[in-house]
């Protein structure tokens, strides 16, 4: 397969979202914050932030905002403990000097937190006060991927919400740590040289980051972007295991075959929704393959398509004869741009298939998770190659 393939420890699905001026400004520089989205879209922002585990923001917006970062919903916050989840998500903040005020609303509302910093942060924090319980130091100098890793291994953290500031926007988009950025765009301009920005100066990869939504809201225009860069969409997350496990059970369900594969495939949405499940030659059809039957159960202009995941047992095919288009062509054609597969596809029908590289070719991101590989090649075991 000639995409590279990334399968570092798992991380949280992380997702930047941030309102900014016409000019490109996160805020002014009086003492108030500005105002930028509309209530609508905060309604939007507060249903974002019911959906996921933890909440992180940098000091600086602490220092500058005094925020809260709370569900506001009462029927949310329902749902999130009839879920089993708690009332509110984790709320973290990151800091190298420590330099917090206890009294700020971030540690007095809500549920539980977290103060991800370095050694010498640790003790100027306790020091000022801060409850010891929440302060977790990391080192000599705070690395994001290490600080991910103690969210996701530590805190149970599996899709964070990043709301700024611009500080900690610019080294997750330049860090290719972001999976998601859903930035909103407000009719004025601040038009001030020393307010401070979204993005920073910097190396940033990829080009052209894919836009997946548009949406208006109000007078706001909401616009939800996946990163393109090498790395984006390569990173493996706990769900993705999950996920594919799912889709090696589906190859159980195929009828056995001489002649093709068994296959499973799951169609999984950005924010963890499974879109459609299929395997080979299902309902009787037998030629089906397994992400051609998933992908059919789905409307084509489905919004959640372009962010999705097809997680399929085998590598999806390059060539077939028995339709005119092999999936590797229809998970392009369906804009999806990420794959997530056990096993690449021997030479037993297609001498030198390679989906992986017509689908690396196409944009999208292909992660192998060898560790998957004898479960999707245990209902194959009676052809050649597996
Ligand atoms: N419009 C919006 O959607 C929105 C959202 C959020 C914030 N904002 C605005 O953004 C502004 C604040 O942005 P900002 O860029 O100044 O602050 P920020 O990104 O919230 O926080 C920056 C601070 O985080 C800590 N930090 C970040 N990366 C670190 C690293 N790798 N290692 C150690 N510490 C790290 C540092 O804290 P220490 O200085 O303590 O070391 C750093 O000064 C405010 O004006 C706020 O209103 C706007
Ligand atoms: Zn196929």
């Amino acid at each position: 397969m000639t995409a590279p393939e990334r399968t570092g420890r798992p991380l949280p699905y992380v997702l930047l979202s941030a309102a900014v001026s016409l000019d490109g400004c996160l805020d002014d520089t009086g003492p108030e914050r500005l105002l930028l989205s509309s209530p609508a879209d905060f309604d939007r922002v507060d249903e974002v932030r019911a959906s996921v585990d933890a909440i992180l923001v940098g000091a600086g917006t602490i220092r500058a905002d005094n925020p809260r970062l709370l569900v506001n919903s009462a029927e949310r916050r329902a749902a999130r403990v009839a879920a089993g989840r708690p009332e509110y998500p984790l709320k973290v903040t990151v800091s190298g000097s420590g330099e917090l005020d206890p009294a700020a609303r971030f540690w007095h509302t809500g549920g539980r937190k977290v103060l991800l910093t370095t050694d010498e942060g640790a003790g100027r924090a306790r020091g000022l006060g801060i409850a010891d319980d929440v302060v977790v130091p990391l080192g000599g100098a705070l690395d994001w991927r290490a600080a991910l890793e103690y969210l996701h291994d530590r805190c149970g953290v599996r899709r964070l919400m990043v709301e700024g500031g611009g500080t900690v926007h610019t080294q997750l988009l330049q860090q290719e740590l972001a999976d998601e950025l859903q930035l909103v765009l407000a009719p004025l301009l601040v038009g001030d040289p020393a307010a401070p920005r979204l993005f920073g100066p910097g190396a940033y990869q990829g080009g052209r980051l894919r836009l997946v939504e548009s949406r208006r809201i109000e007078d706001v225009v909401l616009a939800r972007y996946l990163p393109t860069a090498p790395g984006a969409g390569r990173r493996v997350s706990a769900a993705d295991r999950h996920w594919l496990a799912l889709a090696c059970e589906l190859a159980e369900l195929c009828p056995p075959s001489r002649t093709a594969f068994s296959v499973g495939a799951v169609v999984v949405a950005a924010d963890g929704r499974e879109l459609a499940r299929g395997h080979s030659r299902e309902g009787g059809d037998p030629v089906a393959h397994a992400e051609e039957a998933a992908l059919a159960k789905i409307d084509p202009a489905d919004p959640a398509l372009p962010g999705a995941t097809v997680y399929s047992s085998l590598e999806p095919c390059a060539r077939r004869a028995s339709r005119p288009a092999p999936c590797a062509r229809l998970i392009l054609g369906a804009g999806v741009r990420r794959v997530v597969t056990a096993w690449r596809e021997p030479d037993t029908f297609v001498p030198g298939a390679d989906g992986g590289g017509v689908l690396a070719a196409g944009g999208a991101a292909v992660v192998v998770l060898p560790e998957f590989e004898e479960r999707a090649k245990a209902p194959n075991r009676h052809l050649d190659g597996a």
